[in-house]
């Protein structure tokens, strides 16, 4: 099946699937792996510890792939943010063609990376903000929708409502649908939505280039639909998780917490632990992204393997269409 649309043609992919920004995942070795395959391969930023590892990390997956790849930088609230516009600075001087961005305030961000003549390929969660992303000139907006592992955002819409909403309201700016995909089924109901294409991260950790522990990518095969917990509604900072002691933990510290001083829960969901579960694969260590989309994870492929079966399931939900089609044009 030969793909076009604005996504490909704008990223130069042979298949309109991304791998989005996976923190502790989204190392060389899997970026490169998808992009060798045809689809986006995209390494995150913020999982180097400074820019100057940053430069490594990405002439290492420049060495393993001759195909377009992205990092991913995301701007999260914090106590301590790390220095983003080095980082970017970093992206710029490593001559990167691709950013996927993120989260909060990305102007100056933005700013800086479309002054190198990067293309931005922006995360939203709201029509809303991805009208704001537009303005400030970002390239593809990347949908996220409810069911997606990771920030959900506030507003609790699936991907089905969103990604129609964004193709009444979005104009002429291409989106990628994200959040509960996994197959071709997927990808060609996001195409018929409106998308130029989609973007998987929990589907890509369960793959054999994805560098984590085989205790994770195994917990999100036996696990299903029903296996999230949201964390963090409290601190308007929703993240879908998956379900373990951790969360549990989590939610009863934020349902019963008399002052809501969030030095209350930050034990429980730091991030340290979670990069220990991807690493050792003790998957009740810490609190973990994860998405829906896990019921529909039933194996741990290659990546190539991955992108072939998808590309065969378009085709056969395309020759099913046909046949419906014509089947109800003879009543
Ligand atoms: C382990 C993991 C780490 C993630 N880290 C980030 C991140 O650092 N920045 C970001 O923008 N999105 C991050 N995401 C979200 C993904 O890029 C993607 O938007 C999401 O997984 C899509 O939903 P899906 O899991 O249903 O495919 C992460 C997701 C996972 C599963």
């Amino acid at each position: 099946m030969v793909f076009d649309t604005a996504v490909t043609r704008k990223l130069g992919i042979g298949i309109p699937v991304v791998q989005g920004g996976l923190q502790w995942v989204a190392y060389a070795e899997l970026a490169a792996a998808v992009s060798n395959a045809g689809g986006l391969g995209i390494i995150n930023a913020l999982t180097q510890p400074d820019p100057e590892t940053l430069k490594k990390e990405i002439r290492k997956t420049r060495s393993l792939t001759k195909y377009p790849f992205g990092v991913n930088l995301t701007l999260l609230p914090s106590l301590n943010p790390p220095d983003y516009p080095a980082f970017a600075q970093a992206i710029i001087d490593e001559d990167v063609k691709i950013v996927e961005t993120a989260g909060n305030s990305p102007g100056p961000i933005i700013k800086q990376l479309k002054n190198a003549g990067i293309t931005i390929i922006h995360k939203a969660t709201t029509v809303r903000h991805a009208k704001a992303a537009i303005r400030l000139g970002v390239d593809i907006l990347s949908i996220d929708g409810f069911e997606c592992a990771g920030h959900v955002g506030e507003s609790d819409i699936a991907s089905l409502i969103l990604n129609s909403r964004a193709r009444q309201e979005l104009g002429s700016t291409p989106f990628i649908a994200s959040g509960g995909f996994a197959d071709g089924y997927g990808l060609m109901a996001a195409l018929s939505l409106g998308a130029a294409g989609i973007n998987m991260g929990t589907r890509f950790m369960a793959t054999v280039e994805a560098p984590i522990h085989i205790n994770v990518k195994q917990s999100i095969v036996d696990g299903d639909e029903h296996q999230t917990t949201l964390i963090l509604r409290r601190w308007k900072n929703t993240s879908r998780m998956f379900s373990n002691n951790m969360t549990a933990k989590a939610i009863e510290i934020e349902s019963s917490s008399k002052t809501g001083e969030f030095s209350e829960i930050a034990p429980v969901v730091s991030g340290v632990w979670g990069k220990e579960v991807l690493e050792h694969g003790d998957i009740q260590r810490g609190v973990w992204y994860a998405g829906q989309v896990m019921g529909l994870i039933h194996d741990i492929p290659t990546v190539a393997e991955l992108l072939k079966r998808i590309e065969r399931e378009a085709n056969e939900v395309l020759a099913n269409l046909r046949h419906s089609v014509a089947a109800k044009s003879k009543l």
